[in-house]
């Protein structure tokens, strides 16, 4: 197996004496994440088309002396949005600032973070289609202009101030481009999807992730997590470690084929990563409702999940994985749910795709 050389060298050590399976390093499986971020083009697996376009990109706002033009990046949780803008900001050789729109409620708090940029960095807004609309008002000539337009004053005396701001660079990302507003949409220079990971690339990551942790793991254990998960590194991590636990107790502590599979069913993550949640939602459809179609909010309430939950999180893959279908009247499922799911007869077969 190979380790992918690593830039993150102190981040390795302080792993390595702290290994990931003890359970009482609350602390430190919060900072997982940013733990095993890879911090360069070269440690950052998968999205080959997007990181040759942004090495130009930032090839020539380098050669310009100028900030990266705004940036958008969408699609489904976990593929990696948050780790692609701390690259950029390390290969700018800036400081990025990250937030979300959620904490972005007052208008205060996103003129705040404004003026605290300095000229270069880079804010990241998480969630960036939840945005308020006055915080939207705000955002607009700071994108355009640079430049913050206060108001003071009431009615007759109201009077604008326009408060420059250095240049930076907003990058923003969003599970749900549709629902961002046309003008915030149009300020962005540049607009990407991050699409899901290949099984051999989840490989990669798992592979890097284990050299990073000093987990042993053979290359058919790596390929078999990455069957299962769900096309998202952040899945394929997160397995990683919960395989690697029962490496250490059931077994010598190696992940191999056999390993990662038999822990992947006690974990009742089936092969090809669905979990309870999402083999319960799809039963439902079969077993309730025929194969659909359904309201998604009728599903949220019988499998007591949030309806934002399911379209977020369950639902993309489900759609990619072609076991799940959005129709104008509701969800429904497809003979390879039936199949998958062990259903022999499928059963109104007009309402099928
Ligand atoms: N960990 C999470 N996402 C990753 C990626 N794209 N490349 C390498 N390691 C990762």
């Amino acid at each position: 197996m190979s380790i992918i050389a690593d830039d993150n060298d102190f981040q390795k050590e302080k792993i390595q004496k702290n290994p990931v399976i003890k359970a009482e390093t609350i602390e430190f499986d919060k900072n997982f994440e940013n733990c095993i971020r890879p911090k360069s083009f070269e440690n950052y697996i998968g999205q080959s088309a997007l990181k040759e376009t942004l090495k130009i990109s930032i090839e020539a706002a380098k050669k310009r002396e100028l900030p990266l033009d705004h940036l958008l990046f969408y699609g489904p949780p976990g593929l990696g949005k948050t780790t692609l803008a701390g690259v950029i900001a390390e290969q700018m050789g800036v400081e990025i600032k990250i937030t979300s729109a959620p904490s972005l409620e007052r208008p205060r708090d996103i003129i705040g973070i404004l003026m605290s940029l300095k000229g270069g960095e880079i804010l990241f807004i998480d969630e960036i289609h939840r945005l308020n609309k006055v915080a939207e008002e705000i955002l607009y000539p700071a994108m355009e202009d640079f430049v913050l337009d206060m108001t003071t004053g009431k009615s007759q005396t109201v009077k604008t101030l326009r408060i420059p701001l250095p240049k930076f660079t907003l990058i923003g990302a969003t599970t749900k481009a549709g629902e961002l507003s046309g003008p915030l949409r149009d300020r962005f220079g540049i607009i990407h999807r991050l699409e899901f990971y290949t099984e051999d690339e989840l490989a990669q990551v798992i592979s890097r992730t284990a050299g990073i942790l000093n987990i042993e793991i053979t290359e058919e254990g790596a390929h078999a997590i990455a069957k299962r998960s769900r096309g998202t590194p952040r899945i394929a991590n997160r397995l990683i470690k919960r395989v690697s636990d029962f490496a250490l107790v059931k077994y010598d502590g190696k992940i191999t084929k056999d390993v990662a599979n038999s822990s992947l069913d006690v974990l009742k993550i089936d092969n090809f990563g669905l979990d309870n949640t999402d083999r319960n939602l799809l039963k439902l459809i079969i077993e309730k409702y025929d194969g659909g179609p359904v309201g998604i909010e009728t599903i949220a309430a019988a499998i007591g999940e949030d309806a934002r939950t399911i379209e977020d999180v369950c639902e993309p893959y489900l759609l990619q994985a072609g076991l799940l279908q959005r129709t104008p009247r509701g969800r429904k499922v497809s003979p390879a749910t039936y199949r998958h799911l062990g259903y022999k007869t499928v059963q109104n077969q007009q309402s099928l795709f």
